[in-house]
């Protein structure tokens, strides 16, 4: 397995691995040590069923079961461990633009770190190419990611006195509301209720402090809450900086893993009228972000 920077501390592409065949605990910590190093992974060429994605990414820790298999009914994919980061219906064909689960879906492309609006959040996300559209003159569906420790290195010593211990609402009425979509199935907001998540970790794998933000923080507990709002947009200004982010140019058969505890991400815009089919597998954290040491 070669570990190949794609910027010099964030991204990186990993090369001579066949993650469908079956991995041993050191190839997993080998690629731990690279997620804990670059948060994002690129691995090129690999022809994954979701079983394989599964059984792949369920060596990192128990997966999440997402929003929307949590809902229950009929499903386009059958494991709830893999999410449906497509715009296609249960019958594989593209969504119409005003369908809910794709206008839901749409909260994808703010910057974000995902769900963390849930008590405990996740760490890793591996989003795997099935099918792509083509270029488009609306965009070509790339996914950005932003690094969140380069992002905390950067900020004035005076920011980082004051925001050290600031805990921040998440809740993803708040993001989704933010493109106007708020028609939620019944009973969805009293299942996901907000949740409160430090603004400032210390990412485990690498000791370095990072900046939890995303496009579910809503206000800063304890402050008016248009005074958090403020600081969370600077925040996310500061931290979306073209020198912290990546953005990844999918090809068929990409995998993707990057680390939700120190970066954010969003999808780009591309042609609604063409498939695009990804799968993705989340991993769950052991506790709240409450829970850490500052
Ligand atoms: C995700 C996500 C963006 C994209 O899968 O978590 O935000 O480009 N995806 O599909
Ligand atoms: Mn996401």
């Amino acid at each position: 397995m070669q570990v190949n920077p794609i910027q010099p501390s964030f991204a990186a592409a990993v090369s001579g691995i066949d993650l469908a065949r079956p991995t041993n605990a050191d190839v997993v910590n080998e690629i731990w040590r690279a997620i804990d190093r670059y948060s994002v992974l690129v691995f090129h060429d690999q022809n994954l069923t979701d079983q394989q994605l599964k059984d792949f990414s369920a060596q990192f820790g128990p997966l999440e079961i997402g929003r929307s298999a949590a809902r229950g009914g009929k499903r386009r994919l059958a494991l709830p461990e893999i999410g449906d980061i497509s715009n296609l219906d249960i019958e594989g064909n593209v969504r119409e633009l005003d369908d809910r689960r794709r206008l839901d879906s749409l909260g994808n492309r703010l910057w974000h770190t995902d769900a963390s609006y849930m008590p405990v959040p996740v760490v890793l996300g591996m989003l795997h190419a099935k099918a792509l559209p083509p270029p488009s003159p609306f965009g070509n569906g790339e996914t950005e990611f932003a690094d969140m420790r380069a992002a905390y290195d950067e900020l004035s010593d005076t920011m980082k006195a004051s925001i050290a211990d600031l805990i921040v609402e998440h809740d993803v009425f708040w993001s989704r509301g933010q493109i106007g979509f708020t028609k939620f199935e019944p009973g969805e907001r009293e299942q996901y209720p907000p949740s409160p998540q430090r603004l400032v970790r210390t990412h485990p794998g690498s000791k370095r402090k990072t900046l939890y933000l995303s496009a579910h923080a809503s206000h800063v507990v304890g402050w008016p809450v248009a005074d958090g709002r403020l600081l969370l947009l600077d925040l996310n200004t500061h931290a979306t900086q073209p020198q912290f982010v990546y953005s990844h140019k999918w090809r068929e058969g990409d995998l993707v893993i990057w680390d939700n505890r120190c970066t954010m991400h969003r999808g780009r815009p591309h042609d609604e009228m063409q498939p695009r089919d990804l799968r993705r597998a989340t991993t769950l954290d052991v506790g709240s972000t409450l829970e850490e040491a500052a």
